[in-house]
């Protein structure tokens, strides 16, 4: 996967099969610190011990038959490339907290990538899951949260083309701001 984004999407795709009905992406860029922080956490089915231990196990990988796939140890690979390092918070029945961590400025550290084109295809392919982004950039912080705009919405389907290129902006305008401040 070729940036952040990416692995973003993949983590909440697990978040959606585990039947979730509302998803956290948090972002947080600390300058100061060079630390950079993903998170996704969801009120899905959960894990039992036995799941988290095959994820992690760095074994895993070379049994013929695998019956989990790569999304989480590739995130956990990208992490500790740079330093970084991932964790699985999870409980049966209750939710997933998925964090990577990474060294901000590490040569090996991808990019954040298309996040808006990431939030987008989520919200759009899922419009009845409560998606809440927030993304910290030092002392900024933006945060979208799709059950309140839902409710703005007074019966409007949240994937209407309208809506979505609302939203959109929102997020396109936010990162531009992000972006362009001052490392
Ligand atoms: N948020 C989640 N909630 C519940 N189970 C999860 C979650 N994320 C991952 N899992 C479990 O861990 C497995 C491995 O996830 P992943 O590494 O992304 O590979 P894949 O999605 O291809 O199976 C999933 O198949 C699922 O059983
Ligand atoms: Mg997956």
């Amino acid at each position: 996967m070729q940036d952040l984004s990416l692995h973003i999407l993949d983590i909440a795709e697990n978040s959606i099969a585990a039947g979730a009905t509302e998803i956290r992406i948090k972002i947080v860029e600390d300058t100061g610190k060079n630390l950079l922080l993903l998170e996704i956490s969801d009120n899905g089915k959960g894990m039992d011990s036995k799941t988290v231990q095959q994820i992690t196990d760095p074994f895993f990988t070379t049994k013929t038959v695998r019956k989990v796939g790569l999304g989480i140890p590739l995130l956990a690979q990208a992490a500790r490339e740079c330093c970084g390092d991932l964790t699985i918070k999870t409980e049966k029945g209750k939710g997933t907290t998925i964090s990577a961590c990474f060294q901000c400025d590490h040569v090996d550290r991808k990019p954040l990538g298309d996040i808006c084109n990431t939030l987008i295809v989520l919200i759009a392919s899922n419009p009845e899951i409560d998606f809440i982004f927030e993304h910290r950039k030092d002392d900024d912080v933006y945060t979208l949260n799709i059950a309140d705009i839902r409710k703005e919405l007074d019966g409007v389907p949240l994937n209407t083309p309208e809506v979505i290129k609302i939203i959109k902006d929102d997020i396109s305008a936010w990162l531009i701001i992000a972006n362009n401040m001052l490392q």
